[in-house]
């Protein structure tokens, strides 16, 4: 038995998924539903005896205390968070009370759980949290990817939020001995992201025919990973990682924003074009930049692929084509995800 929290998001969904595919273990999976939780994600396991779903916070430690001692979980794995740095910008409460307050709980709740384990169990356990390479600040070009030693300097308050959750996360292993893994990972695309991120989005507006928004100049460079391989990258430190390691998670594929939706366009023209004949291209609109804009992630994945023999199955050319193909294939999971409030965070962020 696993216990997932956020497992109703883009990356908690696809790991929720690929877990009950590959194994035996049953997932506990506790997800708030928030505007980026999503049941839908998740419908291919209905009456799948193996997944129990629960609605709830983080940050409740009465419910996730009951759920740990009834269910008695070998491991706990955090996706739950908000994620969204422009969101974070416009209002970062949400992002303090479920990134910095909810782990605080949470990590409370599991040490008593884990405390009260018999010593077998104890020395098996881990509470593996979900990090991001945000966390690091910003890298000028030409300077070395983030490592694993690489000093913290968040710019937003998403990554400032993202940060104050690992110092806990680490402390609770310094100093209670909770046997804890971090993993920090670069951008991930794949099926089910919210298209409020800036792939899915893309994507979205080229074939509602409206503007494709670029921030500033569209030569931010983002470190690019398919989702699956994040999740796989997921299982293997969780097998086989050091209790009290954090490790790097990327797929060695930098980009420009730029180029990352000329990419899309290309795509689209090849498997939907256009009725008139024209380039998706010509919707691209530079918009103005975000502020705290992070010009430049790279993640050094050296560590996992040494230590754990982890490394990415896709390369961006792969994993794109799949991703852009699942999106033509499921028009309906889009439109319901896009009705009602994300048209009003779409007004609000590019009015
Ligand atoms: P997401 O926003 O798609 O999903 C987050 C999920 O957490 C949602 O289902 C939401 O309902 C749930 N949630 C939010 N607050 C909660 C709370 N208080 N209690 C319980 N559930 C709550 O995010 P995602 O993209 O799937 O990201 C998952 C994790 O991976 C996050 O921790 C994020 O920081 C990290 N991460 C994301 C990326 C990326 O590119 N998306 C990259 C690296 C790391
Ligand atoms: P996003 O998907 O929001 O992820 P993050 O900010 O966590 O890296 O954005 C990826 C990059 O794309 C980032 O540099 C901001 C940029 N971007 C745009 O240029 N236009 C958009 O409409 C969005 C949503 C993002």
């Amino acid at each position: 038995m696993i216990f997932v929290t956020g497992g109703a998001g883009f990356i908690g969904s696809n790991f929720v998924l690929d877990w009950l595919c590959r194994g035996d273990d049953p997932v506990i999976n506790l997800d708030k539903l928030t505007y980026a939780g999503n049941l839908e994600n998740l419908s291919s396991l209905q009456g799948n005896a193996r997944h129990t779903f629960i609605r709830g916070d983080i940050g409740d430690a009465n419910l996730v205390a009951s759920l740990l001692n009834e269910h008695k979980p070998r491991a706990v794995i955090n996706f739950a968070a908000e994620s969204h740095v422009d969101r974070s910008i416009h209002g970062p409460e949400d992002f303090i009370q479920t990134n910095i307050i909810g782990v605080y709980h949470l990590l409370e709740s599991v040490r008593a759980y884990w405390s009260g384990l018999s010593n077998e169990a104890k020395r098996s356990f881990r509470f593996l949290h979900v990090s991001t390479d945000e966390v690091y600040g910003s890298l000028e070009k030409g300077e070395p990817a983030f490592s694993e030693s690489r000093r913290y300097e968040p710019n937003s308050p998403y990554s400032a939020s993202k940060a104050a959750g690992d110092h806990l996360v680490r402390a609770y292993h310094h100093t209670y001995g909770v046997p804890v893994l971090t993993t920090n990972c670069s951008n991930n695309y794949g099926p089910y992201q919210f298209p409020e991120k800036l792939i899915p989005l893309v994507i979205h507006n080229a074939l509602t025919g409206k503007p494709l928004p670029i921030y500033g100049d569209g030569q931010q460079i983002r470190d690019w990973l398919y989702v699956i391989d994040h999740c796989n990258a997921i299982h293997r430190v969780l097998e086989a990682g050091k209790p009290g390691e954090t490790y790097n998670i990327g797929g060695w594929n930098e980009r420009t924003n730029l180029e990352v939706v000329h990419i899309i366009c290309n795509i689209l023209d090849e498997l939907q074009p256009r009725t008139d004949g024209q380039a998706y291209k010509a919707q691209i609109t530079f918009v103005t930049d975000r502020p705290c804009h992070d010009r430049r992630y790279a993640i050094d994945a050296t560590k996992l692929e040494r230590e754990l023999g982890w490394k990415p199955s896709e390369t961006f050319e792969t994993g794109i084509r799949k991703t852009v193909r699942w999106y033509l294939e499921n028009e309906n999971w889009v439109r319901n995800v896009t009705s009602g409030n994300y048209r009003k965070w779409v007004e609000k962020q590019y009015a």
